[in-house]
């Protein structure tokens, strides 16, 4: 038990937690996001009464009702960040507080309640600690998906009273099938993501809704992943939907579309950002257009493409389709920047290098 925000997390015992060679067994090849721990953390808040009610308990079903207002109006957010097994036996994350912070900012979006950055961060903490032994070892990472929604019984359209904020965790390998090679992008050219004034920003599953169609549509043309254009001119390059997008050039510097309002402001994009600037690499938060892509990647002068997340970390785009043709961008694999940033960043996020920012959080 601790304390955070003058709340108590009480621990509830597992009464049968998986065995040891079970999870073993399942931390060989855990994939991404059909696995879990044992535990979960959960945090009830009420109107007028605020956050209270934190528990450390078994992992299992939540009872919902069916008026729930969030099965209804979608009223949730989530977050996403990973924690690593050190070499020492400890475990980390990483920078949590960057999550706390873009979950407050979509509650805001959403209108519903802010959690304390320390509590956020506090619940994270337990939830590691609790279940650190389903930290794989290697390459894989335990994924920690943090997340909220309005639990109101109430079919009137209207910010809940109520809300539940849950923890859970997840033994991860690669988001994707083929971890070594790049990926292929369908250009999405009718359906877009977020306008302006909506919710683009906000990390809520609304926004990962919107762009299921468009991805059962890159699905069809064999394509791994979907870029989503901008809703105003279907010109500029937003982003994956569920990553952020990065372009480099044959004179060594880099350009990334900029937070306008319809994109999601990354932590792994702006870890990126910020390693690059570091090794002298200019870097540049300016639109790009797709036919500027296009040209750029026929013409030599663009060199590579990634997308990132913290899921994706950071992943080389190879093929680009759209209804308007197909190009390849280099020679359709991984190239020497997006492995260099690639292997800084992991490295640091694993404390096998030094951490200049301090982004690494000890559990
Ligand atoms: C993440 O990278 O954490 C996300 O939330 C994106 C999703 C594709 C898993």
């Amino acid at each position: 038990m601790s304390q955070s925000s003058a709340l108590e997390f009480i621990r509830q015992a597992h009464p049968a937690p998986t065995p040891p060679d079970r999870r073993t067994a399942i931390l060989r090849d855990p994939g991404f996001g059909r696995v879990f721990t044992d535990h979960m953390v959960t945090i009830r808040y009420t109107e007028g009464k605020g956050w209270h009610d934190a528990v450390i308990g078994p992992r299992g079903p939540i009872a919902m009702d069916p008026a729930a207002a969030v099965l209804h109006y979608s009223q949730e957010i989530f977050e996403g960040l990973k924690a690593y097994r050190t070499a020492d036996g400890g475990a980390v994350m990483f920078r949590p507080g960057e999550n706390a912070r873009r979950f407050q900012k979509s509650a805001e979006r959403l209108a519903m309640p802010s959690l304390p950055e320390d509590l956020f961060v506090a619940a994270l903490e337990h939830l590691v600690s609790i279940d650190r032994d389903w930290i794989p070892e290697g390459d894989g990472s335990l994924y920690l998906r943090p997340f909220m929604f309005a639990s109101e019984v109430f079919l009137g359209v209207k910010p809940s009273s109520e809300y539940l904020f849950i923890v859970i965790a997840s033994p991860v390998g690669s988001y994707f099938k083929s971890k070594d090679s790049a990926v292929s992008v369908w250009v999405s050219q009718d359906l877009t993501r977020a306008a302006p004034g909506g919710t683009g920003a906000a990390k809520c599953g609304g926004n990962y809704a919107a762009s299921l169609l468009a991805q059962m549509e890159a699905a069809k043309e064999g394509c791994e992943q979907v870029v989503f254009l901008d809703a105003t001119e279907r010109r500029w390059i937003e982003e994956l939907g569920g990553m952020n997008i990065f372009f480099a050039f044959e004179d060594g510097s880099m350009q990334t579309p900029p937070l306008g309002g319809t994109i999601l402001p990354g932590i792994t994009r702006a870890s990126i950002i910020a390693l690059a600037r570091d090794m002298g690499i200019t870097v540049r938060e300016e639109p790009y257009s797709f036919d500027q892509w296009r040209a750029d990647a026929a013409s030599g002068r663009l060199k590579e493409t990634f997308a990132c997340g913290t899921a994706a970390v950071l992943t080389p785009i190879g093929t680009v389709r759209s209804r308007d043709g197909n190009f390849t961008i280099g020679n359709g694999r991984s190239a020497a920047q997006t492995e260099k940033l690639r292997s800084t960043l992991i490295d640091i996020q694993r404390t096998r290098a030094a951490d200049p920012h301090g982004w690494v959080h000890k559990v």
